[in-house]
């Protein structure tokens, strides 16, 4: 069984995608945090996120200590993640390890979860069950800002505010998998409901599927 979970930035996919993934058991790969994980190592080399061929050379040979460290959460890489993602050759290094991820998940789970902008167009376009979550930019700001505060890091809600409106742009606007629903994807819209509403309506889809 392969769940797609695809959807903007801070919509709330994450922790949705981990909920799903412990409550059925079955194993969960945040695509994001590999993106991240190019864009990081270029940060800590001083090298730009502009910089094609290092991007390209970091995504070749992904040093997977860099999905443990704390920087790879910080809003500065989020931003270099979103523009080393739009190179082509980056996400053609970093296909075969989410595509394998999903046909033979770690440790025998019987399904995988996966989320991401492309899993349900690119990454997995056969998915047993796609999901498409989104929220406005404002209530994702103010997630987000939330967040930040609770772990102690200063931040302006119009900093995110315009951060997760670039990302967007951004994500939605390249020519190499852009993000955008599957066709078949079912779309819930986070805005008004927390995220325990959240969870019950895709394990009812979830559930359906089994
Ligand atoms: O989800 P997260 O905010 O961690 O993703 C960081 C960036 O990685 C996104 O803004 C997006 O540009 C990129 N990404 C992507 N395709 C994915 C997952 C993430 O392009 N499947």
């Amino acid at each position: 069984m392969i769940i797609a979970i695809d959807g903007p930035a801070a919509a709330g996919k994450g922790t949705l995608a981990r909920r799903i993934a412990k409550e059925f058991d079955f194993a969960y790969l945040d695509t994001g945090a590999l993106y991240r994980a190019v864009g990081l190592s270029l940060l800590k080399q001083g090298i730009a996120p502009t910089d094609e061929a290092a991007a390209e050379a970091a995504s070749a040979a992904l040093d997977m200590a860099l999905m443990d460290d704390p920087a790879l959460r910080a809003e500065a890489t989020g931003s270099a993640a979103s523009q080393v993602a739009a190179m082509p050759k980056v996400r053609a290094n970093l296909l075969d390890f989410q595509k394998n991820f999903a046909l033979n998940p770690p440790d025998g789970a019987p399904g995988a979860v996966l989320d991401g902008r492309d899993i349900g167009t690119v990454v997995c376009p056969d998915a047993d069950l796609k999901l498409f979550v989104t929220a406005s930019a404002e209530v994702r700001a103010e997630r987000r800002l939330k967040e930040m505060q609770e772990r102690g890091i200063a931040a302006d809600f119009d900093a995110i505010l315009a951060d997760v409106k670039a990302r967007d742009e951004r994500d939605m606007g390249r020519k190499d998998a852009p993000l955008k629903p599957a066709e078949d994807a079912h779309l819930l819209d986070t805005s008004n409901l927390d995220i325990d509403a959240v969870f019950l309506r895709a394990a009812a889809f979830v559930k359906e599927r089994l």
